[in-house]
């Protein structure tokens, strides 16, 4: 049985774990302010809140309730567009309403979800974290700019709380429900009812964030039996050993943007990390997913590519080490078992000298996957490439480290001569093909382009 809050109620349901929670909450809650739109995480339409308890805080984030099955909520709250529901309209609609930015209004829900779910963040409240919230919400007819001043006025709602926690400064303050104050000892009361996973014996889909799996198998997720990996705390984690980072295949996008090990090695991290789909996906999205879901052209592969990051995978009998440049064997061919579940990933951790570049081009600067992304992770002394590992994806079959390049590139001086011999072997080393993100020649010159930015970026950190 599935237990969490929806809004202020108590819900416990023998219906199908693999169920989406959009679904859920529009036909058998008969709560239909929460639109259907793209049923595949691109429009927002669906937007809902996620709290749960952490370290003893009580911590809300946006997903896309079209991609989330019930078994990824079991034991938090659900907030929906009706939980933001006051007696007149709660200061974030109204700032929506003042604004003018709504219009036919299917959107608006979404929105307006969102931008809750940026005051119960506990970010701070500048007009452009209010503003980043919404990148996952799609808009056919307003326009952006009033939904931006609108959100502009939520950040200002959001500006005395200073230390306060946010659910606390949301309810003492009138902006959502006075309710909401009492949710983290539901929780806690919830969380000793509960006893933790939700483990079939029979599961045929393993499922994390669930924004691959739903968005191939939607229609026959409801009746598969699952091994829901989201909330294992077994997979969580971001933490340091020595000069190594471990990441736990369960930890999202979003953990590694926040985690501060990541923020002291890699300055420009919160710049590369924002080129990954949406807040609301990057709330869901995990790491192992990431690997283990194989596409030529995921973000994190090609981020931990380049730097050298070796995986742990496990089954009931043991533990194996597999660097992560010898898991792919093919298109979507990889070198695991069945019954092997990723556990975590570890990396050395970028040291002085050390430069990290991660570069992405698509057809949409938001919510879009790569024509071609690239990593490079290099080591420069005295002007010279003492090491480096570029990565590149949309390139190849598979996830691609560029070895012949790297290999070319190592001992040699840091010029324009070569830098573009370096671009001559990256050639001889990819298959591009065309497709709809672009045409083979386009692939092609833009890896290019990005193998040179990589090396601009280079040269700017090392001059200061
Ligand atoms: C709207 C949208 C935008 C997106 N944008 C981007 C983008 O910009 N960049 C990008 O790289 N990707 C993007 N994606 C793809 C996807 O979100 C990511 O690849 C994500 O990291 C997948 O993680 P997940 O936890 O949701 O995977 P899931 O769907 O849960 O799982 C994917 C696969 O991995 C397996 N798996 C997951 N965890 C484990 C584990 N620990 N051990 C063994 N097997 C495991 C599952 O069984 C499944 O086969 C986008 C997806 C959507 C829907
Ligand atoms: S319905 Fe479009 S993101 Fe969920
Ligand atoms: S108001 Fe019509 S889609 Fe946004």
């Amino acid at each position: 049985m599935i237990k969490f809050i929806l809004n202020n109620a108590a819900i416990a349901t023998s219906l199908p774990p693999g169920m989406v929670l959009l679904d859920f909450v529009r036909y058998h809650q008969h709560l239909t302010g929460t639109k259907v739109g793209c049923n595949e995480g691109d429009c927002g339409a669906c937007t809902m809140l996620v709290g749960e308890l952490k370290d003893n805080e009580l911590r809300y984030r946006s997903l896309t309730s079209c991609l989330t099955p019930l078994g990824n909520v079991h034991g938090k709250h659900v907030v929906t567009i009706e939980g933001l529901n006051m007696e007149g309209l709660n200061p974030i609609q109204q700032a929506m309403y003042d604004e003018s930015a709504t219009q036919c209004g299917f959107c608006t829900p979404g929105f307006v979800v969102s931008l809750a779910g940026f005051c119960l963040s506990g970010q701070s409240a500048t007009p452009q974290n209010a503003i980043a919230a919404v990148d996952g919400n799609i808009c056919r007819c307003t326009g952006y700019k009033s939904i931006e001043r609108a959100a502009v006025k939520v950040a200002q709602l959001m500006q005395a709380r200073q230390d306060t926690e946010p659910v606390s400064f949301v309810s003492d303050n009138h902006i959502l429900p006075d309710w909401f104050a009492g949710i983290k000892q539901r929780l806690h009361l919830l969380r000793t009812e509960l006893n933790g996973q939700l483990h079939p014996t029979d599961a045929r889909e393993w499922v994390s964030g669930g924004t691959d799996v739903y968005v191939k198998k939607h229609d026959i997720m409801k009746e598969t039996p699952i091994r829901f990996l989201f909330n294992d705390s077994n997979l969580k984690g971001i933490s340091q050993q020595g000069n190594r980072c471990i990441i736990g295949a369960a930890a999202t996008v979003t953990d590694l943007y926040e985690s501060p090990i990541m923020q002291q090695h890699f300055p420009r991290l919160a710049d590369h990390i924002k080129l990954v789909s949406s807040t609301p996906i990057r709330n869901i999205a995990t790491v192992g997913g990431n690997l283990i879901n194989a596409s030529p052209i995921g973000d994190l592969t090609i981020f931990l590519l380049a730097l050298d990051a070796t995986l742990v995978f496990t089954n009931d009998e043991q533990q194996r080490e597999l660097p992560l440049r010898q898991l792919y064997k093919g298109y979507k061919k990889l070198d695991r078992q069945a019954d092997e579940q990723l556990a975590a990933v570890s990396f050395e951790l970028p040291g002085r000298n050390m430069h990290f570049n991660f570069e992405k081009v698509s057809k949409r600067t938001n919510l879009d996957i790569a024509s071609v992304n690239s990593a490079c992770c290099c080591v420069i002394e005295n002007e010279q490439i003492r090491d480096i590992r570029i990565s590149a994806g949309g390139v190849a079959p598979v996830p691609k480290l560029l070895e012949q390049t790297n290999a070319f590139l190592k001992g040699q001086p840091v010029n324009d001569t070569t830098i573009n011999q370096a671009i001559t072997i990256a050639q001889s080393e990819i298959t591009p093909i065309s497709d709809a993100r672009g045409t083979e020649a386009y692939k092609r010159l833009l890896l290019g382009q990005l193998i040179k930015a990589h090396f601009m970026m280079v040269s700017q950190n090392s001059v200061h």
